[in-house]
């Protein structure tokens, strides 16, 4: 429906468009000192203009929108639609959602060669450190659009004591939701535990002992590149994004390595060592996560110190995510992480976030210990719970078929939570 504009100059427009992406479009606009108006005839001409094919966006639910439009410019969008099949409302929708792909948050643009990088750590056993790795890591692999359609039915449904847990409004999450873009990115989860859990989890050899690897790499013994490691998860849901370098062996002595290069080479500093190594493939990827092992030596420093805040990076765009679990010998294991991660900062003069914390495995039938502990994650300075996870079968199974959880069962509220982690890393 169109209207003439009081100058004459355009013309009113009312149409429909899902009110998550109004709000997107009204954050955007302002980011990169637009109108509305003028974004949106950006994305309309740029979305006739386009020989991609639509990604169809959902639009039940799209609320009342109107804008100003030059004259005709409406009338040749509905011909479009009607050339690509599709409805005004969706033609609008994509041409919306394609416009914010392409005009970025001038927030998202710093340094785009340099991959965020997350490292999932707690010296604790068996707390999720894996799960989470790999599960955050396919859900930004995963499609943009499917993530978020995902993500926009999950938070709709999502239990009032689910959010009570994490101390958030749906308000909060569907905002997060809004304000931010995530997924389609080319991701590498590094498999930095020798006991190579996340490797056989997805069916990917160990790397034998005495063999090229990321140790090798990080000592300086290598032999060949290391992109002739690195394996792509061969699932059609990730497109080829999502990569594994799997784990090695000789990670068992890599603290030793790392301590004897040190004290043979002057000039070796032994936290750099995993940054040194990741460098060179830094290029080809948007985001980095490293799957700890459940120690605290100097391999843990290294992968402390490749999460620093780097400069000219934004805060909280790397870091440290930290499962745990609400049981009193969890908080005992986070304060030694803490620690560590104090000392590294005071040593080296850095800054390390805290990206946040998972609560995993959560039973609230293990009575008063499971809820008071879960209340005392929720009260921990710098520190925000991003997602409790339930125990749930769906990651069991997942592991024991060899697939990626978001694979294996998409649309479980396992797969949805690890969604969760990644908008709520995604800062
Ligand atoms: N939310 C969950 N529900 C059910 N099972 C889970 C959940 N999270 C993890 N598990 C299972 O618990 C086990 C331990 O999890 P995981 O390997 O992720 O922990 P971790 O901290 O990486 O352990 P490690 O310290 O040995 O590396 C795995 O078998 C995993 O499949
Ligand atoms: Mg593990």
């Amino acid at each position: 429906m169109a209207s003439p504009y009081p100058d004459g100059d355009r013309e009113k427009v009312a149409s429909k468009l899902p009110s998550v992406l109004q709000q997107q479009l009204k954050v955007r606009a302002a980011e990169l000192s637009l109108d509305i108006q003028e974004a949106v005839e950006a994305a309309i001409t740029a979305w006739r203009a386009t020989e991609r094919p639509g990604f169809e966006v959902d639009t039940a639910g799209a609320k009342s929108f109107s804008t100003w439009l030059p004259p005709g410019l409406y009338e040749h969008f509905k011909t479009t639609c009607t050339a690509r099949d599709v409805s005004y409302i969706q033609g609008l929708a994509q041409s919306i959602r394609d416009w914010l792909d392409d005009n970025p948050s001038p927030k998202d643009a710093v340094a785009p060669s340099e991959p965020r990088r997350i490292i999932s750590a707690n010296q604790k056993g068996g707390v999720g450190k894996t799960a989470v790795a790999l599960g955050v890591g396919e859900a930004y692999a995963e499609d943009r659009e499917v993530s978020r359609k995902a993500l926009t039915g999950f938070l709709e449904d999502i239990s009032y004591s689910d959010l009570k847990r994490i101390g958030k409004t749906r308000g909060d999450l569907q905002d997060q939701l809004a304000a931010l873009t995530f997924g389609g990115n080319r991701v590498l989860v590094v498999d930095y535990d020798p006991q190579s859990h996340l490797s056989d989890q997805l069916g990917i050899p160990q790397i034998p002992p005495g063999h090229d690897s990321l140790v090798t790499h990080m000592v300086g013994d290598a032999e060949s590149d290391l992109r002739n490691l690195i394996v792509t998860v061969d699932d059609p849901r990730f497109g080829g994004r999502l990569h594994v370098l799997p784990g090695a062996f000789d990670g068992f002595v890599l603290d030793s390595k790392l301590a004897l290069t040190a004290a043979q080479s002057r000039g070796f500093q032994k936290e750099a060592s995993l940054e040194r190594a990741l460098r060179p493939i830094e290029a080809d990827y948007d985001i980095i996560l490293i799957d700890c092992p459940p120690s605290l030596g100097l391999a843990m420093d290294a992968a402390l110190y490749y999460g620093r805040r780097r400069r000219n990076e934004k805060p909280q765009r790397s870091g440290v995510l930290i499962p745990v679990q609400a049981e009193d010998s969890s908080a005992t294991a986070y304060n030694m992480l803490v620690d560590q991660i104090e000392d590294l900062r005071k040593d080296l003069s850095i800054d390390i976030d805290y990206l946040g914390l998972v609560v995993n495995q959560y039973d609230a039938r293990r009575g008063y210990v499971a809820t008071s502990s879960l209340d005392q994650w929720n009260n921990i300075n710098d520190q925000q719970v991003l997602a409790v996870l339930d125990d749930l079968k769906e990651q069991r199974e997942a592991v024991r078929v060899k697939k990626p959880l978001l694979s294996y069962a998409p649309s479980s509220k396992q797969a949805n939570t690890m969604r969760m982690i990644a908008m709520g890393a995604a800062r």
